[in-house]
């Protein structure tokens, strides 16, 4: 890779504030590569009429990675029509226009964060990875309208077989590099597109003879969830239930401010391209106020460095710099116990620099 170029999606709410201290970890471990920020989201509508210019898409196209904040909040709530609201037609539309239909969102809790975990003990010790379908499902079926007067409304889900099989096959493949157990969620005792998915999964399990596979209903696994999170390994599921799980998931591991994600294509052996941003949204309550954790920010840059530009060492140097700053006891506002100091986005910024620095 010449001069590896990332376009960076600063976006809404805490979106550009988490975003610049990741821009500034990036260019401390790799200086060599270029960052270029473009408009997204509610801040694009604004400025150009639409939450994915054109220009906004064709730059992440041509580009190795692209790293994203966050998008959305109140001030385009009711945005019409709703193909322009930020979430749908900025990140939505972005992630399809992409083709990244497999959402890895690792939930891995730092030993120094366990008094933040909503769990007793040991048992908030997780280390478990989401992987989510995210270019289907109900998120993209149509029809989604209003009917009678806007008194009745429909959602579609929708799901094919090579939809499904692809994210099997990132699930099973992750698997493989961890615990070998993968468990795949779904709602077949009520869903036809759950019992698709149910068997699609099986099916693609025989190429995986090496790899345990259990099924689970999503209400069971959002109570297992918070029971025993260290029975699970690599969890596979839908669009829906992968948003809603993996915000359980990452709670677990101490805060939502900690939960990075990779958006990848599915042909994850041939293409390194990826889409990284932090899973936890644009938070406009704490916008602007240098409140917002940026740790979920930093280790999706690292996993950025990591998957699409091979950069393993630069991704565990700044890996152990949170660890190092964590053991130090620094805390954001989320991380803080009741009474405990705690730190703003920048100074979290500033204090793992200067551990990568001092580790150099
Ligand atoms: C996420 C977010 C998004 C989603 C929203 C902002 C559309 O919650 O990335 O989990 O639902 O996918
Ligand atoms: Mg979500």
């Amino acid at each position: 890779m010449a001069r590896p170029l990332v376009t960076v999606l600063p976006g809404d709410g805490i979106g550009p504030e988490v975003v610049a201290q990741a821009e500034r970890i990036l260019r401390c471990v790799a200086p060599d590569v270029e960052l270029v920020r473009h408009p997204i989201g509610g801040a694009a509508l604004d400025a150009f009429g639409h939450p994915l210019p054109e220009s906004t898409l064709d730059a992440c196209r041509k580009s190795d990675a692209v790293l994203l904040g966050a998008v959305g909040g109140p001030k385009w709530d009711n945005v019409q029509p709703v193909r322009l609201r930020p979430e749908i037609g900025g990140l939505l539309a972005l992630r399809k226009g992409l083709g990244l239909s497999a959402n890895i969102r690792p939930a891995k809790t730092f030993p120094a964060l366990l008094a933040a975990s909503p769990l007793k003990g040991e048992a908030g010790l997780v280390d478990l990875v989401v992987v989510r379908e995210l270019t289907g499902g109900i998120y993209f079926g149509q029809p989604r309208e209003r009917r009678e007067q806007g008194r009745v409304a429909v959602d579609t889900c929708i799901y094919s077989v090579e939809e499904i099989e692809s994210v099997a096959r990132v699930a099973f493949r992750m698997a493989r590099q961890r615990r070998r157990l993968v468990t795949s969620v779904d709602k077949a005792n009520v869903l036809e597109t759950s019992r698709l998915w149910r068997e699609t999964v099986e099916r693609v399990a025989e190429d995986y003879p090496d790899v345990r596979l259990e099924h689970m209903l999503v209400d069971n696994c959002a109570m297992q969830l918070v029971r025993n999170p260290r029975r699970f390994d690599v969890i596979v599921t839908e669009n829906l239930f992968g948003d809603v799980l993996s915000d359980e998931a990452a709670m677990l591991t101490g805060s939502l401010g900690m939960l990075p994600s990779a958006s990848l294509r599915p042909d994850g052996e041939t293409s390194t391209f990826g889409l990284y941003e932090p899973a936890h949204g644009s938070a406009p309550d704490i916008a602007g106020q240098n409140l917002a954790n940026p740790i979920a920010t930093i280790l999706s840059a690292a996993m950025l460095l990591r998957l699409s530009l091979g950069r393993s060492d630069a991704a565990e140097a700044v890996e152990r710099a949170v660890e190092r700053v964590l053991d130090r006891g620094l805390r954001t506002r989320d991380l803080a116990a009741e009474g405990e100091p705690s730190i703003g986005t920048a100074e979290m910024g500033d204090a793992i620099l200067q551990e990568i620095r001092s580790n150099r």
